[in-house]
């Protein structure tokens, strides 16, 4: 399991990779000794040139973070989204994890719009659209049957943010969500930083913050869609799940928590020791029917302490690429990619077939503001709203 270095990739394969960037490529060399491991070969960040346009009087662009051992991700500030994340496999070979669109306009008009995207104001579902606060009920748009998904029907994903390069590594977005944006209240002024650094593993650190001028209900996410033999690559049901999680919260026909807790015990639910994700898929089994396959949260067992605690685990079953999943969230989404019906094109001209991905997106519960049992995801005035979550990046031969 340990790390194969990157750090001599070929001059030809830099330039690539510098040229792929854009006006946005770093110009660091790759570091290391470039006489001891063979160049690779591997997958390439998208053309910079296809993420231009302005829209809401901002113009939008591809940024690119860089780390020491030539891992990189590329972000647009449409939706603060993950585009493209180059990690080495097993190989040594930069594979691109996440799923993503090779230019703005398909993130725009493609039926799919969450690829990579930073959801908010409220990641996953609020029953039928209302919540009270305060003993006022607010109604918030319906986007999916009755209910309200992924923060209505223009969430935080498909706004432009505002982007500062902090350096080679760190990015930071910011996005004023205005006082009733899909009937959310208060004027919310959200940050989130993208972070990628290379020390004991390639890891890309999400901060989120935010703060408003009335009380509101919030629950940032990350919706990238993962698949670690590289996007586009086939089925993810044989990549290896651990979730660390002894209970889930079962949902209703719509998807919305009945408000229990249930053990994961003796179901296919139980992902406490790791397990190939379709390995019990088709079992007969009520809340995978509800889900068309997995999409439940999971209830993250209890903190060791305060900081970033370890939610899950997934390892690509061909590429040997081991990712963790830290957050500081109380919950873990697993949506294992049942909607996905191969007709979206990604990067490379490479296809969003059926379960050829997943997503793990750290939260509260979804419907938090309807049970006052789950942990709240209330804002006030003069707080401050401050989580982080941490993808790294090993290999496991
Ligand atoms: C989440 C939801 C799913 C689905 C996906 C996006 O994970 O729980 O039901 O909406 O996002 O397609």
């Amino acid at each position: 399991m340990k790390m194969r270095s990157f750090a001599s990739f070929s001059c030809i394969a830099a330039a690539c990779l510098l040229v792929a960037c854009g006006n946005n490529a770093t110009t660091d060399k790759p570091a290391g000794d470039s006489a001891t491991i063979a160049p690779a070969a591997g997958a390439a960040l998208p053309d910079a040139n296809l993420f231009k346009d302005s829209m809401e009087s901002k113009m939008t662009a591809l940024y690119i973070l860089k780390n020491k051992n030539n891992a990189s991700v590329a972000i647009t500030n449409y939706g603060a989204r993950v585009v493209s994340l180059l990690v080495p496999d097993k190989n040594g070979t930069l594979t691109d994890v996440a799923l993503g669109y090779d230019s703005i306009g398909k993130y725009i008009h493609q039926p799919e719009t969450y690829f990579g995207a930073i959801v908010g104001r409220y990641g996953n579902r609020i029953a039928k659209g209302k919540f009270k606060l305060d003993g006022k009920e607010y109604k918030l748009a319906t986007n999916n049957g009755a209910n309200h998904l992924h923060g209505g029907l223009k969430g935080f994903g498909a706004h432009v943010w505002d982007a500062k390069k902090l350096n080679d590594s760190t990015l930071e977005l910011t996005y004023l969500s205005q006082d009733q944006e899909e009937g959310y209240p208060g004027n919310l002024q959200a940050k989130v930083t993208y972070t990628l650094s290379g020390d004991s593993a390639n890891s890309l650190k999400i901060d989120y913050e935010a703060t408003t001028d009335k009380a509101t209900v919030l629950n940032l996410t990350n919706h990238t869609y993962f698949n670690l033999n590289g996007q586009g690559s086939g089925t993810i049901n044989n990549h290896l799940l651990f979730l660390n999680a002894d209970r889930y919260t079962p949902v209703d026909s719509t998807l919305i928590p009945t408000g229990k807790l249930e053990p994961v015990a003796g179901t296919p639910f139980d992902f406490l020791q790791p397990a190939a994700v379709g390995s019990r898929i088709d079992a007969n089994n009520e809340q995978l029917k509800f889900g068309k396959g997995y999409d439940h949260n999971f209830v993250l067992n209890a903190n060791k302490g305060s900081g970033l605690n370890l939610a899950a685990t997934v390892q690509g079953d061909q590429s040997g690429i081991f990712m963790e999943v830290l957050t500081m969230e109380p919950g873990i989404q697993f949506y294992g990619g049942n909607f996905m019906n191969g007709g979206n094109p990604l990067k490379g001209g490479k296809k969003d077939d059926h379960r050829t991905a997943f997503c793990l997106e750290t939260q509260h519960y979804p419907d938090s503001p309807n049970e006052p049992s789950f942990p709240s995801t209330e804002l006030k005035p003069g707080g401050k709203y401050k989580t982080s979550t941490e993808y790294r990046f090993t290999v496991k031969k």
